[in-house]
């Protein structure tokens, strides 16, 4: 692989707290190093469309404190075609990039790796940007810290409210295939049940456990659900739940995008500041088609086709099995 010179970075998928950090790291670490950068808009939707801009160190003043991206970041279809993939390749030819820095999730990386396949003369390098801590080479993605917290402080106060009315309430989090949020916030906020999309759920059972919570006099329960969950959709379930359950009365609160958004938390600035560095570093080294995660607090590389091919990637069962334990 040639020395890289120019390195372009974008976002893409769904945003996540630290991604400016993140990307401010990339751009520093890559001007330190006496290479050119340039910021890639709404993630491939950039490339394909040339929508991109040379970065300076002051293009990336004052962002560590920001939630979102100041790339922004779109889902783009058309990278998934031969036509898409060929136009972002021929812009980032003519912009003279040689080396490009991808933060995002699983769908981010498969498009990633695809076109480095491709084109092996774009070297690329990945980082895990989402907030559903679901990619296998790095126990923390960027951005899960701060939604797991902004989960926590949403639920803290719907229990103040629950607590004060003897309610039991379903709170629904982000998590399509992921119940990370859901597992840990479940075990932050003292809930009674979490049901995630990695596990299924026995409703009877659920009726059966949170009776039980009735006979011994608690005064309210939380049952957290996340949003991939199988069991129907959370009113469909509160409802179910309702007509067995009758000494609590059931209220429904979904909390939504709030979980993307905020000022990120001090774990996903230094993440981010970290991935970002060590990211323009393992291309400077010569590294392709890998991701920059964090294993036991040391940053490791991982071929993006393993990060991507390890599917059952799974939540710790000793957490799952210690929500059972706490909640009686
Ligand atoms: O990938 C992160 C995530 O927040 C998922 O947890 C969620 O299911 C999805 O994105 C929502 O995506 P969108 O913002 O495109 O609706």
């Amino acid at each position: 692989m040639s020395k890289i010179s120019k390195i372009g970075v974008l976002t893409s998928g769904g945003d996540a707290p630290g991604m400016n950090p993140c990307i401010r790291a990339v751009v520093r670490t890559a001007l330190y190093n006496g290479l050119e950068v340039v910021g890639i808009k709404q993630g491939y939707k950039g490339m394909i469309e040339n929508d991109m801009y040379p970065m300076q160190a002051r293009s990336v003043s004052n962002i560590l404190n920001l939630g979102g991206t100041i790339l922004k970041t779109a889902r783009c279809l058309p990278f998934r075609t031969d036509e898409g993939q060929e136009a972002a390749y021929q812009n980032i030819k003519a912009q003279g990039i040689d080396g490009l820095v991808v933060i995002g999730g699983d769908g981010t990386f498969t498009g990633a790796l695809r076109f480095s396949q491709k084109y092996p003369d774009i070297a690329v390098i990945g980082i895990p940007g989402t907030i559903d801590n679901d990619l296998y080479g790095s126990t923390y993605t960027l951005g899960f810290d701060t939604a797991t917290n902004t989960v926590i402080e949403a639920i803290d106060k719907i229990r103040d409210t629950a607590d004060s009315h003897d309610r039991l309430f379903f709170v629904e989090v982000m998590g399509r295939d992921s119940g990370a949020i859901a597992l840990r916030a479940g075990i932050s906020c003292g809930a009674e049940a979490i049901l995630l999309p990695e596990k299924s759920t026995a409703i009877d059972e659920l009726i059966r456990h949170l009776k039980a919570g009735e006979s011994k006099k608690k005064s309210s329960s939380i049952v957290i659900v996340a949003e991939g969950d199988k069991s129907g959709g959370i009113y469909d379930l509160a409802k179910a739940v309702q007509k067995e359950v009758t000494n609590y009365d059931i209220k429904v609160a979904v909390l939504g995008h709030l979980q993307r958004g905020g000022a990120p938390s001090s774990f996903d600035r230094v993440l981010g500041s970290r991935m970002g560095y060590a990211a323009v570093n393992a291309l400077i080294a010569g590294e392709s088609q890998k991701m920059v995660g964090l294993e036991a607090n040391h940053i490791k590389l991982t071929p993006l086709s393993e990060a991507l091919s390890h599917h059952d990637f799974k939540l710790e069962a000793d957490l799952l099995q210690m929500v059972e334990v706490l909640s009686i």
